[in-house]
């Protein structure tokens, strides 16, 4: 028995090697995990609280599209398919429910806490701006899954918040017309805000966390500040 599980052991680790040698696995490992980070404290945590949320969003969302139909006819049927008749279904619909507002709360105190510190400073002004931009991106993937459920709630808040666009100087009016798709909020918008939020969001999302996290590795951490003696 002890033999076998030592046989396996080497397997394993004779697989590792292989692969090792072919993609460069371990520095991978260390230049991302074990890199050395200055000494600092919980709210240096927010980062990646945000990104374990985004897959977690990325993941439930997924699923929830195996049931969701984007259509007037269909998509509030089909929520309340997946809340009552989905094995799960409630549990699903529920973590990126409540996952999307944890994720503008997590984001919000990661940028506040990138600020108090004065992260955005040189030579960390590229990540901040990314930053900036997956707040946009975080904030319109909120507004678009409103919508989504397409019961009294979502229809009226997305018409009420749509027209605040509509009040924009000059630009308005056409603002208003590209964002429902027509004069008022109906089956253009909800495909057009599904579209948004399944698709141009989350790749917009991914590419530049992909900047962001590269320039946080490749710069390393801020250190906290402290008082000078
Ligand atoms: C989806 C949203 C975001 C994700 C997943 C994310 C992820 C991360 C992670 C994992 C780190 C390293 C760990 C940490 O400092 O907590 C980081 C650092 C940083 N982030 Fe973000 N971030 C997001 C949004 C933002 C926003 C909205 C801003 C500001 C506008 C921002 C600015 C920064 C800055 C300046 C750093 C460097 C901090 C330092 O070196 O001390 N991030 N981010």
């Amino acid at each position: 028995m002890t033999e076998m599980a030592t046989s396996r052991t080497s397997n394993g680790r004779r697989l590792l090697e292989w692969l090792d040698e072919r993609l460069g696995l371990r520095k991978i490992w260390t230049t991302v995990f074990a890199r050395s980070v200055p000494k600092t404290n919980w709210l240096y945590t927010l980062g990646s609280a945000s990104t374990i949320l985004a897959v977690l969003q990325g993941i439930t969302g997924m699923l929830l599209t195996i049931y969701y139909v984007p259509s007037p006819d269909h998509a509030y049927d089909s929520i309340q398919y997946i809340m009552n008749e989905v094995t799960f279904g409630w549990l699903i619909r529920g973590l990126h429910h409540w996952g999307a507002t944890l994720m503008v709360i997590v984001v919000f105190l990661h940028m506040l806490r990138t600020y108090l510190v004065g992260a955005y400073k040189y030579p960390r002004e590229v990540t901040w701006l990314t930053g900036g931009i997956l707040l946009l991106v975080v904030l319109v993937l909120g507004f678009s899954g409103y919508l989504l459920p397409w019961d009294q709630k979502a229809y009226w808040a997305t018409s009420v918040g749509t027209s605040v666009f509509g009040a924009v100087p000059i630009v308005g009016p056409l603002l208003l017309r590209i964002m429902r798709g027509g004069d008022v909020v109906g089956a253009v918008t909800l495909v057009r805000f599904y579209g948004l939020h399944i698709w141009w969001m989350p790749l917009i999302l991914l590419g530049v966390l992909g900047i962001h996290l590269y320039l946080v590795i490749k710069i390393g951490i801020s250190a906290p500040p402290e008082r000078e003696e």
